[in-house]
């Protein structure tokens, strides 16, 4: 059996903690914060690992990167425990937290990318060309030579992704790098992260509470909710699993009565147009549409697909729960 670049299983970490129940007295607790999770991730796959607040997600990759020892359980990342070969790991993967400072803070941004360059030896050239396509990419240059206490966090993030970049990582653990991003930065770092897939092959762990990053660059996800994994499979199977009803939006050529068609139902009007829902699973879209021309004269159609939003905020919400063990999309 081969192995997966990526595998974990039956991972677990407790934390205790205490806290304060009265003047002097002090309840100790242990936190599961992950609680079980077994799963694999193949070379060259972006997967999106999502979830609420205190999930799990940091952790796991807190884990994944030798940082935490786990209190249970298997990891294997490129072939290595990480917790046993930081150093060896180090040099093959990209870390990234993004409410957290790694670059060192009173040094300008340049001068710790020169660090980071000794520290795992990058080739000069490698370096210079790297370091050009990232200052491209992410516009580094206005703040290049500023400290990185000095910095805004969407300019820290970018900064941060460059130095996790900088020695060509076979895999990627992003825990949240798009937070605090403007439009215009979360759209190039998307861009960049599906460059260096796409021409690098390399393999990325992307945690986000931001569903567009998921939209964009996961075809598989990890929805994990007090550290168990109650999803893993292809985002558009969850969509078709979860996904509201689709709606067809027709402009018809006058106003007219609520349309009346087989398979579909027509919930909201407003003028000429009429928002005619139905379940994919009974009826084609096209199928519809031929339903639709066929009693009323169309001027345009357009088709409402379920979105990734309604359909995590239900899973987060417990009401679009599986029962038991994880569900798995095909
Ligand atoms: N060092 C720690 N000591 C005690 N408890 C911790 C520690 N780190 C995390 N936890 C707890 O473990 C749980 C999981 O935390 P974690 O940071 O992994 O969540 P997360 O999924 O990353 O959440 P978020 O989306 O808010 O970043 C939470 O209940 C958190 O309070
Ligand atoms: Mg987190």
């Amino acid at each position: 059996m081969t192995m997966a670049l990526i595998e974990v299983e039956g991972l677990r970490k407790d934390f205790t903690v205490t806290r304060k129940t009265g003047v002097l007295r002090r309840a100790r607790a242990v936190v599961h914060a992950v609680d079980g999770l077994t799963f694999s991730v193949e070379r060259g796959e972006i997967v999106g690992y999502i979830g609420p607040n205190g999930a799990g997600k940091s952790t796991t990759v807190k884990m994944l990167t030798g940082i935490l020892v786990p209190t249970a359980g298997r990891i294997s990342v490129g072939g290595l425990v990480p917790t046993d070969r930081r150093t060896e790991l180090a040099r093959r993967i990209g870390v990234l937290f993004g409410q957290r400072v790694q670059l060192w803070w009173d040094l300008p941004l340049i001068e710790s990318f020169e660090l980071l360059r000794h520290m795992y030896r990058v080739g000069a050239d490698r370096y210079r060309e790297n370091l050009a396509t990232f200052r491209e990419l992410l516009e580094l240059d206005p703040f290049l030579g500023t400290p990185v206490r000095q910095l805004s966090l969407g300019q820290r993030v970018r900064g941060e992704l460059t130095a996790a970049m900088l020695h060509d990582p076979e895999i990627l653990f992003l825990d949240e790098p798009t937070i605090g991003l403007d439009i215009v930065a979360k759209q190039r770092v998307r861009e960049f992260l599906l460059r260096a897939n796409r021409e690098h092959g390399v393999t990325v762990l992307l945690t986000t509470h931001d569903l567009a990053d998921i939209e964009r660059l996961a075809r598989r996800i990890l929805i994990i909710d007090h550290g168990r994994l109650i999803y893993d499979g292809e985002l558009e199977a969850l969509k078709r699993r979860f996904g509201p009803r689709r709606v067809l939006v027709v402009d018809l050529v006058e106003p007219a009565p609520p349309l009346r068609v087989d398979g579909g139902e027509v919930v909201r009007t407003d003028g000429p147009r009429q928002w005619i829902a139905f379940d994919g699973d009974r009826i084609t879209a096209a199928a519809l549409i031929a339903a639709v021309t066929a009693v009323a004269a169309v001027r345009d159609l357009t088709l409402e697909e379920p979105e990734i939003e309604s359909v995590v905020r239900e899973i987060y919400a417990g009401r679009a729960r599986p029962e038991a063990g994880p569900i798995r999309g095909s």
